[in-house]
């Protein structure tokens, strides 16, 4: 395995950061104005019709490690929190044999409306939404990315590699280390693949441990 990457953007605001030592609950309220704007937002007009509720993202204000999925589906669209179907049980159970809760990490999608009939995510939504997440991470400043699925993958990578090709090793965003691994739901249809995720979350924990 390589090393995860060191450098001083790691120690440093690895994200051009004016809030650099906030504190958690400045962290929260900041967040707060965020996903305040997120619930009015009409950009993708299509998904602010379907709707029922916008899915910001959860967790820790100040986490170690965020993790990044793809868009709410059914579930997640009714309840306005990522990852509560039977991927994030799935989730909950990776995060669980890491040690860590919901509450240690932090969890948010790429999109934060439900794409209809959960189609993938338009360039055009990715673009649209994008600037969120990127506010989010700005404020909770985690020191480690986990992208989960080949669209978070290729969406911070700006690139079309599979998530096979992907996963496994350590990349940058903006200066952020981040790792790739399977999607949840993916790891339900195939199971098999539950050993690579393993691998990938052990790196994880590991570069957690170690920095
Ligand atoms: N799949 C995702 O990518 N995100 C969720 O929140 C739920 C399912
Ligand atoms: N395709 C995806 O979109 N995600 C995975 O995790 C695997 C295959």
């Amino acid at each position: 395995m390589n090393e995860p990457p060191r450098d001083e953007a790691h120690y440093f605001a690895a994200l051009s950061d004016p809030q650099a030592n906030v504190c958690a609950a400045e962290k929260q309220e900041a967040l707060q104005l965020v996903q305040e704007k997120v619930a009015v937002c009409t950009s993708c007009g299509e998904l602010a019709r379907h709707r029922h509720k916008t899915v910001f993202g959860v967790g820790h204000p100040a986490p170690e490690v965020c993790f990044i999925g793809e868009a709410p589906g059914a579930d997640e669209d009714r309840q306005g929190e990522p990852f509560v179907g039977r991927a994030g049980q799935l989730l909950d159970r990776i995060l669980e044999a890491c040690n860590w809760t919901r509450q240690d990490v932090y969890i948010a999608n790429i999109l934060k409306c439900r794409p209809p009939r959960n189609r993938n995510p338009l360039p055009s939504e990715i673009s649209n939404c994008t600037p969120f997440l990127l506010k989010q991470l700005q404020i909770i400043q985690p020191r480690a990315l986990c992208a989960l699925g080949a669209v978070a993958a290729q969406t911070l990578l700006a690139c079309e590699q599979s998530i096979g090709k992907l996963r496994g090793r350590w990349h940058r965003w903006q200066g952020l280390p981040l790792l790739c691994t399977y999607h949840p739901a993916y790891l339900l249809r195939n199971p098999a693949q539950k050993r690579a995720v393993w691998e990938d979350m052990q790196m994880l924990m590991r570069f957690v441990k170690d920095n």
